[in-house]
């Protein structure tokens, strides 16, 4: 075993299992794949040395429980190895109660309704993109479509100036790509720039949007602080962009080798929503930590406070107590169980925003791009950690002659 790795003196043997969240190399582009092979041989929840040392749990019934346990398990930390000035988000960063008030101003732009009215922005988006492709024959799938479709939609959910749209995406394209710590801080430092100022023009001139929302609504007797208000829209730049572009990249790698699902989703559109949820549970891509405040017994295992714990949510959707051949992808599934977007008091508020995003942008490409393919020969480079990545998809496809 490696230098600088933590077992902790009264561990049991048989809990610790070798796994590096963020380089393990048995782990390839098959990310989700490759958890599944790979966990399958780890005990249901297990002691990884590497990282500082920290629990792993990839049983469904498990990380449910975890995530909705916020005595024992809280969200206070959830930097793995654990730093000393971990990132703050709000809500994300709360335990219950102190997340509440602050969800239930975010949540009503979340509701069925709000998605609903938005689909029309959506659907706008999503052709402009695919209309600046189809006619190419090829694209990077990841870069010009699904990393840029969320930004569009969170700089319109923000009020934010679209003729101002490369500039922005730029930034996020930065930040996302940033590996080191100097390059993570320079291109946040970057964005909360973009952001600080366009919450001094909406205390100017208002808008209907979310900054214009957290800054005149009512918490509790009060309005909320400028950190409060740059803390949420923060959490809402990172919670929306690279997860719906990372799910969408998995997902469409998957569409492009598997002609006859594009035949059957292009005859029947009535299907895409099943082919979403069912990308939702097999490509899930965040591994969500948390930090142990209070000693507690669970499934047989003993945590102590201070210990981090990483809920692998991939792993739930590819349970095979609670799935039938969990690595085959089948939209015929009678039922779809995954937590790919956690449970408990951390629920993600945009899974439906999410699922909007990746059925309109699907019904959208294969309207102009019925069939397609990877580009052979190229490789998929990708990212594993607290949330997984493709980072480059080249398809092509044969274009259709206009008529
Ligand atoms: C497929 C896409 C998405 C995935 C897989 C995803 C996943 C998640 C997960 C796993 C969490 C909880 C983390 C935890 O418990 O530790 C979360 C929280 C959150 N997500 Fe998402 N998300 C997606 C899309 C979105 C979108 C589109 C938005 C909004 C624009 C969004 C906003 C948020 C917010 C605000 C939170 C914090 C909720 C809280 O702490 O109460 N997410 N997301």
């Amino acid at each position: 075993m490696a230098d600088g790795m933590a077992i902790p003196k009264d561990m049991p043997r048989e809990l610790v299992f070798e796994f590096d969240i963020y380089a393990d190399p048995r782990i390839g582009e098959d990310v989700q794949g490759d958890y599944f092979k790979l966990l399958s041989r780890a005990p249901d929840i297990f002691w990884t040395p590497c990282n500082g040392g920290h629990w792993v749990v990839r049983r469904y019934d498990a990380i449910s429980e975890i995530t909705k346990d916020y005595e024992h398990f809280s969200v206070r930390e959830m930097q793995i190895p654990r730093v000393p000035n971990p990132p703050f988000f709000i809500p994300l960063s709360l335990d219950p109660p102190a997340n509440i008030p602050y969800r239930q101003v975010m949540m009503p732009a979340f509701s069925p309704k709000c998605v609903a009215e938005m689909e029309p922005k959506l659907r706008e988006w999503a052709k402009r993109m695919v209309d600046e492709v189809a006619d190419k024959g090829h694209c990077d799938f990841l870069h010009e479509i699904a990393a840029r479709y969320p930004v569009s939609i969170f700089m319109e959910l923000m009020g934010m100036d679209l003729a101002r749209l490369r500039e922005f995406r730029d930034m996020a394209d930065e930040f996302f790509n940033a590996h080191d710590p100097e390059g993570l801080e320079r291109a946040g430092a970057e964005i909360m720039g973009v952001l600080t100022n366009l919450m001094e023009q909406k205390k100017k001139s208002p808008g209907k949007d979310l900054v214009t929302h957290f800054l005149t609504v009512d918490v509790e007797g009060r309005k909320l602080r400028d950190d409060e208000v740059l803390a949420m829209i923060f959490i809402l730049f990172l919670g929306g962009m690279d997860t719906v572009t990372n799910v969408t990249a998995f997902a469409y790698r998957q569409l492009a080798g598997d002609p006859t699902l594009q035949a059957r989703l292009v005859a029947d559109p009535a299907l895409i929503p099943k082919f979403v949820e069912e990308a939702l549970r097999c490509f899930a891509v965040v591994n969500s930590p948390r930090l142990v405040v209070k000693d507690t017994e669970r499934f047989g295992v003993k945590f102590h406070a201070g210990e981090m714990v990483l809920n692998m949510l991939p792993m739930g959707g590819r349970d095979d107590r609670c799935v039938d051949d969990p690595s085959r992808f089948n939209i015929d599934r009678q039922q779809s169980t995954h937590i790919t977007f956690s449970s408990g008091p951390h629920l993600c508020l945009g899974h439906l925003l999410a699922r909007a995003e990746m059925r309109i942008l699907t019904e959208e490409w294969l309207k102009r791009v019925p069939r397609f393919r990877l580009t052979p020969g190229k490789a998929h480079p990708f990212r594993i950690g607290t949330v997984c990545a493709i980072l480059s998809l080249p398809l092509e496809w044969d274009v259709q002659p206009a008529v």
